[in-house]
């Protein structure tokens, strides 16, 4: 099997010099696109990320504010800076880092950023409109993973993609939007029986558990497509996803590396929303 690798540095700078331009053109008329990213304590994984997104902002000519507030802020305190931002006419991204700590309800949080604002997706209204194939605000990580897809010309409708793993963020937006191009989806997680039974049916295989080396190679149907959104660090501290992708590579016909493949993706795709959340102020 000729294996190719899914470059998403390379697809993430593309699509980022597209942003770049669209808000050039907005700033003529006037409109500059601004995220606001609230961090709640000091979680040095989630520094990084907020970090890391502000640089891209300044990278793309947006305009960003972090809201840097302490780990025992009282969730009415949060929630009022969350309205304020509401009514912010500069800003029209809110983003809350998660996770948030425990005295704090994350869903309440999310239900607070207006829909119109929430560039994470993460809001019902949003799930929502995905779910009914609506114009909505997609969840990153997984518009990054379907931008990818569609990057390599993949053949999606009628396919058969095997999501491993149900969170929130990612899993269960993830098949959605694989069932809204016409997928044929099945969802596997911590409780399913036999995983291998299903990943070796998949035409696109998606791991998005946080566990190192869950997909080895007997997992995967020969030509599959697999994409890999797992984050870990595995015993000698190597930044590496969930699948083992020294062999993988060998019967996959597609394979993102990690790092290099989703990463780049998730925060292109929170720029891409930024823009259009900016954009959409025009027809108001
Ligand atoms: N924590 C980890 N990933 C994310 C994300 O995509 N958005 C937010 N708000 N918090 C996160």
């Amino acid at each position: 099997m000729t294996m190719n690798l899914i470059d998403g540095k390379e697809i993430a700078r593309q699509k980022r010099s597209f942003i770049a331009e669209e808000v050039e053109k907005l700033k003529k008329e006037g409109i500059i696109p601004g995220l606001a990213v609230i961090l709640v304590g000091n979680n040095p994984a989630s520094k990084t990320y907020v970090t890391n997104k502000e640089r891209t902002c300044r990278e793309l000519g947006m305009h960003s504010v972090l809201i840097e507030l302490d780990e025992d802020v009282s969730e009415q305190v949060l929630l009022e800076k969350v309205m304020e931002l509401n009514a912010d006419p500069d800003i029209h991204g809110i983003l809350v880092q998660m996770p948030l700590p425990k005295h704090i309800s994350e869903i309440k949080v999310i239900e607070t950023i207006s829909p119109d604002k929430d560039v994470d997706g993460f809001h019902p209204v949003n799930i929502g409109r995905m779910m009914t194939g609506q114009d909505a605000f997609l969840p990153c990580t997984p518009y990054g993973v379907i931008e990818m897809l569609d990057f390599i010309n993949a053949d999606i409708s009628g396919k058969h993609v095997v999501v491993v793993g149900r969170s929130n963020i990612v899993g269960k937006p993830a098949g959605q939007l694989f069932l809204n191009k016409n997928a044929t989806v099945t969802y596997c997680h911590s409780k399913s029986t036999d995983l291998m039974q299903y990943t070796r049916q998949a035409d696109i295989l998606v791991a998005a558990v946080g566990k190192v080396n869950l997909i080895t190679k007997d997992h995967v149907k020969e030509g599959a497509i697999v994409i890999d959104v797992g984050m870990n660090r595995n015993n000698e501290g190597k930044l590496c996803g969930d699948v083992d992708f020294d062999n993988v590579k060998e019967v996959a016909s597609y394979i993102t590396p990690v790092p290099g493949g989703v990463g780049p993706m998730t925060i292109t795709m929170l720029m891409f929303n930024t823009l259009k959340a900016a954009k959409s102020i025009r027809n108001k």
